[in-house]
């Protein structure tokens, strides 16, 4: 171990905390546990003093191969050796090669590449605004949803529907409509009455929100109201899409396509990506000078996500995701039957939420002690979105450590 990673740990405390001394020049913008963490296998992690934890919340559904996946090093080794970046003012093979793979899984048409979640919504936000002027509606306005999670740009945080995201940062964006999530007669009556509306903008699955799923019948109806509005609609599967339920995209299992939809996160397995993927409406909303960015599909990032993508495929990892993900949810669901203080398990593949009735930030310091990442979101909802390579022995060892971590926690007064 190096001084520093010693230093480190003898700095070390156990509970979440942000404590500016040990990182004096780093703004303080996380709640950080004082773990540094130091290399990854697979489904697991160690820190700077050896200890070993199984990683139950992928980077935050960001490592879809797990770490140190045997067929991707190799490959981003060789990208980083031939060219990492170039430049939009050039043609860049990899993003014609990972754009296609990605209109073949989706069945939309092109791709606008960024590199974070945040980026990815905020080139959707302009689509809508820029397909709303097209058409000559002058003040175009966008339905969102209540307890939503888009990003911490002023925009996508305008877009968010989380008063804790947005305060301090106001004036906020105007031209946002808040909807509850399925709702469809509340949204039935926004198209009635408020004509600037141009689009929809909604996670199939909220994650920060709390892991709470549009259902199959409303992604269905607001599919048909879009259609016969004239209305976007736009799909933020940024944390649900990438195969993290069993299908490439969240909106695949109600057998919808969305006209515009933002990915990044999984895409890359670690490497930083976004992802616009349009249809048809909305392919041609932007021209050239219309939106761009500097880092937006470097051969790097774009090699990353062609080779995810490959061995996703060759590896089953859709169907691991889903067989892995519904026993890790039954065993869960059995073991805290019955317990006072549970409320349910949500979520769909290997992305689930355990709601408790009170807050529990401090599980995510527990579980860590324990030898678990995750995270707790909304308060009182924890969260598992682990590498899609989860075999199913360690699911069993991710109900094994959490469970009783749990049980403790609620068993104690509040
Ligand atoms: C659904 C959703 N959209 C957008 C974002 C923002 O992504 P990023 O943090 O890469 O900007 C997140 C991040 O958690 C997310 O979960």
């Amino acid at each position: 171990m190096n001084a520093p990673d010693k230093l480190a740990l003898a700095n070390a405390a156990s509970s979440v905390s942000a404590t500016p001394s040990r990182e004096p020049h780093v703004m303080t913008t996380y709640g950080r546990l004082p773990i540094a963490l130091s290399h990854g296998r697979g489904c697991w992690v160690w820190d700077t003093d050896g200890k070993k934890y199984l990683d139950g919340l992928g980077g935050i559904a960001v490592n879809t191969l797990g770490h140190a996946h045997p067929k991707l090093v190799p490959a981003l080794q060789e990208q980083i050796g031939r060219l990492i970046h170039s430049s939009n003012y050039y043609l860049v093979p990899l993003q014609e090669q990972l754009a296609a793979k990605l209109c073949e899984l989706s069945g939309l048409s092109n791709v606008f590449f960024c590199s974070t979640g945040l980026e990815a919504n905020e080139a959707a936000l302009k689509i809508a605004r820029k397909f709303g002027h097209d058409k000559g509606v002058e003040r175009p306005e966008i339905i969102v949803y209540e307890k939503a999670f888009h990003g911490r740009s002023i925009a996508t945080l305008s877009a968010t529907g989380n008063p804790k995201v947005q305060a301090g940062f106001g004036p906020l964006v105007e031209g946002f409509v808040r909807v509850p999530l399925n709702d469809v007669a509340f949204i039935e009556s926004v198209a009635r009455t408020n004509k600037n509306v141009v689009a929809v903008f909604l996670e199939v699955i909220q994650g920060e929100g709390g892991i709470n799923p549009a259902t199959v019948g409303y992604l269905q109806a607001i599919r048909r109201i879009c259609d016969e509005q004239g209305w976007l609609l736009m799909l933020d599967e940024v944390q649900c899409g990438m195969g993290r339920t069993g299908k490439w995209f969240a909106h695949q299992w109600a057998g919808i396509q969305p006209d515009v939809m933002p990915l990044a996160k999984g895409l890359g397995s670690g490497v930083p990506i976004g992802a616009v993927v349009c249809g048809p409406k909305a392919a041609r909303v932007f021209g050239p000078g219309n939106h761009g960015t500097t880092f937006g599909g470097n051969p790097l990032a774009m090699r990353a996500g062609v080779e995810t993508l490959r061995i996703m495929e060759e590896e089953g990892l859709l169907a691991n995701a889903a067989s892995v993900g519904a026993a890790l949810k039954a065993d869960l669901e059995r073991e805290l039957k019955g317990v006072e203080g549970f409320v349910e398990v949500r979520g769909q593949g290997l992305m689930l939420g355990i709601e408790l009735d009170r807050p529990c930030g401090d599980i995510l310091n527990r579980a860590a002690q324990a030898g678990l990442m995750l995270s707790v979101t909304a308060d009182r909802v924890i969260r598992l979105v682990p590498p899609l390579i989860l075999s199913l022995d360690e699911a069993r060892q991710i109900v094994a450590i959490l469970c009783p971590v749990i049980k403790q926690f609620l068993a104690e007064p509040r």
